[in-house]
Formats: C-alpha cells, structure tokens, sequence
C-alpha cells in the first residue's frame, strides 16, 4: 500500500495569523485542500491520512468532506514535534492494518501547495528503489555556515549545495524503527525524517523539487502563492 501523510500539525507561529497557516487561503481555497488535492488524485496512492492538531480535527474533517465529500481520507490528530506527528500517521496506517515491510509512505508539508505529479511519483520510486528519499532542489543563494550568529564559520561551494523541500518518503516500518532507536535528544535535534536516515548511515535518494515548490511560512508567502497559481492556471 501507498500512504500519503499531509503534515498539518503545527500552529503557524511565524504567520501570526488567527488560525494556522494551513487553513488560510489563497485563489479561493484553503492552502490544505490546495495541497491534500494532489495526493487524492495521484493514482498511485492508496489513502491519503491529514494530520492536524487535535483541536482543528474536527474543522479539517468539515473541510475535506466539504471539498472531496466521501473520499476516504483519515485524519488524526498530530504530535508536539513534526516526527511525532509522522508517527501518528505511521499508527494510523498500523491501525487500518495496512503497515507491513512494503508499505510506502509519501510525507509532505500541508503548507507546500505546489508538489506536482511528477514529484509524488519520483517519490514513490525512488522509495521504493532505494527506502528514502527527499525532495531537494539546488540552492539558488550562496550559504554561509555560522555557530554564533556573528561570525562567519565557512561559505561551502553552492554548487554541492541543495534545498530540502518535500515530499520525503520512505517505507514506513523502518522508518519508525530507526526513529524508535534515537535517544530523547537525538529526537529533539534530529527535526528532519530524513536526516535521522543520513545518521544512521543509511541511503537517501534525492528527488528534483522545483523552485514552484515554495513553503507558505511568512504573510508575503500568501501572496506569492497566489501568483504561481495564478501563472501556472493562465499556462493551462
Ligand atoms: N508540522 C506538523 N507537526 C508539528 C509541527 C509542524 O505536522 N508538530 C507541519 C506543519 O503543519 C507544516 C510543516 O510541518 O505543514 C512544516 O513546518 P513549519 O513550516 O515549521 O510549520 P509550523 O510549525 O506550523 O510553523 P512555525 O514554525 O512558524 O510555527
């Protein structure tokens, strides 16, 4: 079974806006119906799971029936951190009784509206072929390195650099027990799913993302939300 998880489990504290980021709109829709679309109609994935605090559960069951009306998608409450909200969904799967060695699991912010199709499959693919993978796209700034927020540590090559976006996907019972193996600390630095693979020494495949591909995080990323649908609906 193929599993999308739409993370929708934070609160959106640098939009400031009066409810989570995921729930406001642009081009007419909330920026979760806007991204949970895309799994629902990739026809490679079996279920799509919503994750969303647990208080907004019932707001986003609402919505979804709203928008898909009887289409199947589970939503659960997430978690404090965003891997614990990936392992809700984990035991959401469990629960349904759909988790065994092949079960893949594609996960993407709620709040990155513009995955494409060819990113979901490049995801399952390269999960399946290799157990991980990222979404990644290269870095369009110089970066710098620093320890103190003064000083400059190192400015590594760009050109070996990339940016992670998602979907990040992976077979889902290794992935819960290689987050179950990491102590409370590691946990709590180890904030990126797939990085807790580079640590342990395991294979991540990276997928190319987009530069469309952009996470609603600030007010101005309404905005700019706004004009990539805007110019990508004036192309169809
Ligand atoms: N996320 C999640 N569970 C958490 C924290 C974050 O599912 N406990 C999700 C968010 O809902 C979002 C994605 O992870 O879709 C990326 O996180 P981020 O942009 O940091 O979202 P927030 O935590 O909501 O924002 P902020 O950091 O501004 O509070």
């Amino acid at each position: 079974m193929i599993y999308a998880a739409v993370l929708a489990g934070g609160t959106g504290t640098r939009m400031g806006a009066d409810k989570p980021k995921q729930f406001l709109e642009f081009a007419g829709r909330p920026v979760i119906i806007h991204t949970t679309e895309h799994f629902l109609r990739h026809e490679q994935i079996d279920r799509v799971i919503v994750v969303t605090p647990e208080i907004w559960c019932g707001y986003t069951e609402q919505l979804m029936e709203e928008y898909f009306g009887d289409s199947g998608i589970i939503v659960v409450a997430g978690g404090e951190t965003r891997n614990e909200t990936l392992m809700n969904a984990i035991a959401a799967i469990e629960a349904e009784g759909g988790l065994d060695d092949d079960t893949v699991i594609v996960t993407h912010d709620a709040v990155r509206p513009f995955v494409t199709e060819e990113m979901i499959s490049g995801n399952i693919l390269a999960a399946q072929e290799t157990g991980a993978c990222e979404t990644a796209f290269p870095s369009t700034d110089t970066i710098l390195e620093t320890d103190d927020g003064r000083l400059v540590k190192s400015v590594p090559d760009r050109s070996r650099l990339w940016m992670v976006q998602t979907p990040q996907s992976f077979r889902a019972k290794k992935l819960r027990e290689l987050y179950r193996s990491l102590t409370e600390e590691e946990k709590s630095v180890l904030t990126d799913a797939a990085r807790i693979y580079v640590m342990k020494g395991e294979p991540v495949a990276i997928v190319m993302g987009d530069s469309s591909n952009i996470k609603i995080t600030y007010p101005d990323d309404i905005q700019i939300a706004e004009s990539i649908w805007n110019r990508q609906h004036k192309q169809d």
